[in-house]
């Protein structure tokens, strides 16, 4: 039966008002005012909420095996919470190894196939340079994979040096993809990290300390630099520091195609939080700065300056000893814990796939008065726009699939990893009290989510085959 989504106000990009929702075949068909006659049609009651199109989430590390562990929500759980959190798209990375990159795709597509919950895409990380990527990177568009990865830091990992990031770069621009780039200087942080552990400097923080934030500025200008020589857009990912944002400014106003994603961790946190006895919850690469870099970022997302607000979604149990119950199973992956007497071999990432959303409406809109539709840009249209989604996904008009969230403005909440669904045991934002939060969740057309119930299932999300990504500045 077609389903009309009646009394509810969308929220876009660009405009706020008032109409009804007509879906068919998973696709939103009509946008109207009223109906004379309902009969006939499957009517979800939205009124008094808001209608969002589901976010984008384009940064997402799901059962990546990485520090002799693996990211614990696969793609199944990590869609599932995604989800709950009002996100009904992701892009996941895929890691790069001996073979060919279309045969590591086909790899993640076994992985991910049955699992999906929710609509996916892939971009592909270049981590190791080799003279045959010059035919292998444009096939990669015949598999829908439009966008690269590369490393500035994790040296003899994932690391390429300048100038095979520049090979790259020529490469994508020659055939329209976009390179994502991590940004901080590898070398520097090698040497600083020998000389804390010399010293016996093993605890959380040194894992910031040891990482420090001009490495990052001075990687995102080298970053503009060969966007400059060799025609390539660029995009910075889960950018953390202000002189990074500056720089991003800089790049623009030289005319330079160079685009940029913060993510909620680094709007609220300091390197403070590393200090903690439980600081190892907040370790991620690039690490958390300083008060003035959250503001910094803030303005930056509020001006603008920064296009896309993503999460970089890479969890790690606090103690993976200690199983939790995961869909009535206990569930237990090693953790945070592997690094409990050297900050070097904790893993690297947070949760945040299923916080990002509802994280960011109650601080961003209710509190410091973002209008919705900045949000909504941030969180779908902007990434939906850049990584070749849109309209497919990322806004509501006729023709695009009816990925929707009603979303209660008034709806109060007190979050934490109780309420989230990331399969992980600790949340980041754990007490924090939300104002506003999605009631139901539709993915193309299907309620998925309903309050706090799942209604989705494993194997419903589909693959989407993206278009040639696109510069927004
Ligand atoms: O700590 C992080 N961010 N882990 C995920 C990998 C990456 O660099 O994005
Ligand atoms: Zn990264
Ligand atoms: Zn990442």
């Amino acid at each position: 039966m077609e389903k009309i989504i009646s009394g509810g106000t969308i929220i876009t990009a660009e405009e706020t008002y008032r109409a009804d929702i007509l879906i068919k075949d998973e696709k939103i068909t009509q946008i109207f005012s009223s109906l004379e006659n309902y009969e006939g049609y499957e009517v979800i009651d939205a009124t008094g909420k808001l209608i969002l199109p589901g976010g984008v989430d384009v940064h997402t590390h799901f059962d990546l095996p990485m520090f002799g562990t693996v990211s614990s929500d696969d793609h199944y759980t990590g869609h599932k919470a995604a989800a709950f959190g009002g996100t009904t798209t992701v892009i996941d990375f895929i890691p790069q190894d001996f073979s060919p990159l279309v045969k590591n795709v086909d790899v993640w597509h076994q992985k991910v196939t049955s699992k999906a919950a929710i609509d996916f895409g892939f971009h592909m990380n270049i981590t190791r340079y080799d003279k045959n990527l010059k035919n292998e990177i444009p096939l990669l568009l015949n598999e829908g994979i439009t966008s690269l990865k590369v490393f500035t830091a994790y040296n003899n990992r994932l690391r390429l040096n300048d100038g095979e990031i520049f090979q790259v770069m020529r490469i994508a621009a020659e055939h329209g993809f976009l390179t994502m780039m991590h940004a901080e200087n590898g070398d520097i942080i090698d040497l600083l990290v020998e000389e804390a552990l010399a010293m016996g400097k093993s605890t959380p923080e040194w894992h910031a300390y040891t990482r420090p934030s001009w490495g990052a500025v001075e990687a995102v200008a080298r970053g503009a630099a060969f966007s400059a020589q060799t025609g390539a857009p660029l995009y910075i990912v889960h950018m953390n520091a202000a002189g990074e944002v500056d720089q991003l400014k800089y790049a623009r106003e030289q005319g330079l195609p160079v685009m940029g994603e913060t993510c909620p961790q680094y709007l609220f946190f300091t390197v403070e939080e590393l200090k903690r006895d439980d600081g190892s919850k907040w370790i991620c690469s690039p690490p958390m700065r300083t008060k003035y870099d959250n503001l910094r970022l803030w303005k930056g997302i509020q001006d603008q300056t920064i296009q896309v607000l993503a999460t970089d979604h890479c969890p790690f149990f606090y103690d993976g000893s200690n199983p939790i119950i995961y869909e009535g199973n206990p569930v237990a992956i090693p953790g945070k814990e592997l690094g409990k007497d050297d900050f070097t071999k904790i893993p690297n990432g947070l949760p945040g796939v299923g916080d990002r959303m509802v994280i960011m409406w109650t601080e961003a809109v209710t509190k410091r008065k973002m209008t919705a539709n900045l949000f909504v840009k941030l969180t779908a249209t902007n990434p939906a726009k850049i990584f070749g989604l849109y309209p497919q996904k990322g806004t509501i008009l006729p023709g695009s699939d009816a990925d929707l969230v009603i979303w209660d403005p008034e709806q109060e909440i007190k979050y934490g990893v109780e309420f989230s669904q990331q399969r992980t045991d600790y949340n980041l934002y754990e007490g924090w009290h939300l104002t506003g939060y999605p009631e139901k969740v539709f993915l193309r057309g299907k309620m998925i989510v309903n309050q706090q119930e799942w209604l989705g299932e494993a194997g419903e999300g589909n693959f989407i085959h993206r278009d040639l990504c696109k510069t927004i500045l």
